[in-house]
């Protein structure tokens, strides 16, 4: 099926009949893994637009393969579909001149932490299709997990961003935005937690008496690895951690500690409580 004029073809995650004008705005770290995802789903790069005041060389390097680096704005009036990525304390200033771009048709994907619809509504003075994302940042190896909310996107816009934010990894929607500081609090704020957890493994695998350099591979090996078992195992959590705990074994030493009363489970929610209310702070 041939795109219609919103861009999209359906949720099937190819990109290569997206007939639109795609506009990136903020080609870092996230934006920079989305191009990425979108042009490995066979979206045409004559087929995006790049805002970046400083493109990395290999944003600047798509150029030269028909992508539209910093074009005049007027020039992509009534694009199909806007993503914002630049750090939110630029939003307002980077919205401004999209106001001149975005057209009663255009799609506006925000993937900024704590901006919501509303903010995103009264920049952009006017009330259109709008998905508001949290993405996280095993994005950057295409792993990673979107959290999406939407308003007044059409069925094939809904479709068109789904491929957009699974060009990085999962996608998930929510109805209600309220949610949206919970879902940072654990996907989006999530990865620096599993971090810790390599950093303090490895602390502890020191003060047991492993030398350093070990104790660091042991961490980091452990928790990647085991990551990916949970990745590719369609059992819980919970089942693959039985699954490595004989009665009385050493496991079951070590989770005693870690499950007491006061434990992991404690903490974890204390810092999601915390975690969530900054969320809701910065969101104002
Ligand atoms: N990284 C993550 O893991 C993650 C997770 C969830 C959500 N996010 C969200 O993703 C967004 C981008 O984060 P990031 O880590 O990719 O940040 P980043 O690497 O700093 O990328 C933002 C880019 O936007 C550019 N920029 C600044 N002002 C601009 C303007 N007016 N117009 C166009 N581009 C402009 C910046 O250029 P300069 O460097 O020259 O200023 C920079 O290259 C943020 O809003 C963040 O909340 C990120």
């Amino acid at each position: 099926m041939r795109a219609a004029n919103d861009g999209s073809k359906t949720g099937d995650r190819d990109l290569r009949d997206f007939s639109g004008t795609l506009v990136l705005v903020g080609a870092g770290k996230m934006g920079s893994a989305l191009l990425e995802g979108w042009l490995r789903l066979g979206l045409a790069p004559n087929r995006v637009a790049v805002i970046e005041p400083s493109p990395s060389p290999d944003v600047a390097a798509l150029a030269k393969r028909g992508l539209s680096l910093n074009p005049d704005l007027p020039t992509l009036r009534d694009a199909a579909v806007v993503v914002l990525a630049v750090k939110p304390q630029t939003a307002a200033e980077a919205i401004a001149p999209l106001r001149a771009i975005v057209g009663g048709e255009t799609l506006l994907i925000s993937i900024m932490a704590g901006r919501t619809l509303r903010f995103l509504e009264s920049a952009l003075e006017r009330e259109g299709a709008l998905v508001r994302a949290m993405p996280n940042t095993p994005a950057a190896i295409g792993r990673g997990i979107t959290v999406a909310v939407p308003v007044r996107a059409s069925g094939a816009q809904r479709q068109l961003a789904e491929s957009l934010l699974a060009a990085t990894g999962a996608v998930e929607w929510v109805d209600d935005e309220a949610l949206m500081d919970a879902v940072t609090a654990v996907s989006g704020s999530g990865p620096a937690y599993v971090f810790l957890l390599a950093e303090v493994l490895a602390q502890a695998a020191v003060a047991a008496g492993l030398p350093a350099p070990l104790a660091q591979k042991l961490a980091r090996e452990t928790v990647a690895g085991s990551g990916e078992l949970l990745h590719r195992s369609p059992l819980d959590a919970a089942v693959l951690r039985e699954n490595v705990t004989s009665p009385g074994g050493t496991t079951a030493a070590a989770l005693e500690v870690l499950m007491a009363p006061n434990g992991l489970k404690n903490l974890m929610e204390k810092a999601i409580v915390a975690a969530t209310a900054r969320s809701r702070q910065l969101a104002g």
